[in-house]
């Protein structure tokens, strides 16, 4: 078994970095081989929404060091990925690689490894959408999620004193490890996602993360969704055929068709603006 630890915290070694790493020591203590990678040190460019990789079905067209992340995600079988919380979500990076997995979710080419998303903070509390993006990476490549938690620390190393964190990540990479597909994580919130993030749209519970609606129980204390049998999730394989498809795909062709239309539209538009700076 090959597990992969990505970090995106910019601070090498920090709480982050230590968390990742506790889940490949337990990975390795159960036999599988490793490797640990930080896109902040791959100095990554945006995404530019070029939308090539999507429409073109290939790795991303700028120019940085993106495709040693490709390589290292392909390599793995099982993969965790960690972020610091920055302003109650994750940070930047964790956004950017986010944006540029995007054709992940058409080529299912990561769809059935295992995978963690663990975030750090530094006060309780104050980390609500910090696992948010992490575990849409997950779910939006078809990746099974195995476990999903916060740890707590401020300074870097601090994590190092938080036990039940440290534990769990050693756990979750023995897990890992051993091929696990299955939650093993905390009970309750969404059932898909398992964002403890249930809001009411229509009198049902809802989960706007993974778009499914159903009654509402709680489940040791955590209000959670009981999905409507009629409610499919927008990380099936289904939905997510549906959408690339149904959606995005054909956005191409009929964009071209309409291009000089559209592209007359966008300068006469812009000319009217005289007022605004150039
Ligand atoms: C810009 C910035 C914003 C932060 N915002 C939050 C926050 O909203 N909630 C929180 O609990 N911690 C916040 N923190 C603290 C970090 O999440 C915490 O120190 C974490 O352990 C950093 O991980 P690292 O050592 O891997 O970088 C913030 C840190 C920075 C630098």
């Amino acid at each position: 078994m090959k597990v992969l630890g990505v970090s995106t915290s910019p601070r090498k070694e920090g709480n982050t970095d230590i968390l990742v790493t506790q889940v490949l020591y337990g990975a390795e203590s159960a036999g599988a081989e490793t490797r640990f990678i930080r896109p902040a040190d791959l100095e990554l460019k945006p995404c530019n929404g070029c939308m090539a990789c999507v429409f073109k079905r290939r790795d991303c067209v700028i120019k940085d060091r993106f495709n040693e992340f490709l390589d290292a995600l392909r390599w793995a079988d099982a993969v965790v990925i960690g972020t610091p919380t920055y302003i109650l979500s994750s940070n930047s990076v964790m956004k950017n690689i986010l944006d540029r997995l995007v054709v992940f979710g058409l080529t299912r080419e990561l769809a059935g490894k295992s995978a963690m998303a663990v975030a750090t903070a530094g006060v309780i509390g104050w980390e609500p959408f910090a696992l948010e993006q992490p575990m849409t990476a997950i779910l939006a490549a078809g990746m099974a999620p195995v476990d999903r938690f916060v740890g707590y620390g401020q300074g870097p190393g601090e994590i190092l004193y938080d036990d039940a964190a440290m534990d769990r990540a050693y756990d979750g990479g023995v897990a890992l490890a051993k091929g696990e597909k299955n939650f093993i994580g905390d009970k309750g919130g969404c059932p898909i996602c398992r964002l403890n993030m249930v809001t009411y749209r229509g009198g049902k519970g809802y989960c706007p993360l993974c778009d499914i609606s159903g009654e509402v129980d709680s489940v040791e204390g955590v209000a959670t969704i009981i999905p409507d049998a009629d409610s499919e999730n927008r990380w099936s394989e289904a939905s997510m055929k549906y959408h690339y498809e149904e959606k995005i795909l054909p956005s191409g062709p009929w964009f071209r068709e309409n291009f000089r239309e559209i592209h007359s539209a966008v300068k006469e538009f812009f000319s009217e603006k005289k007022g605004v700076p150039q």
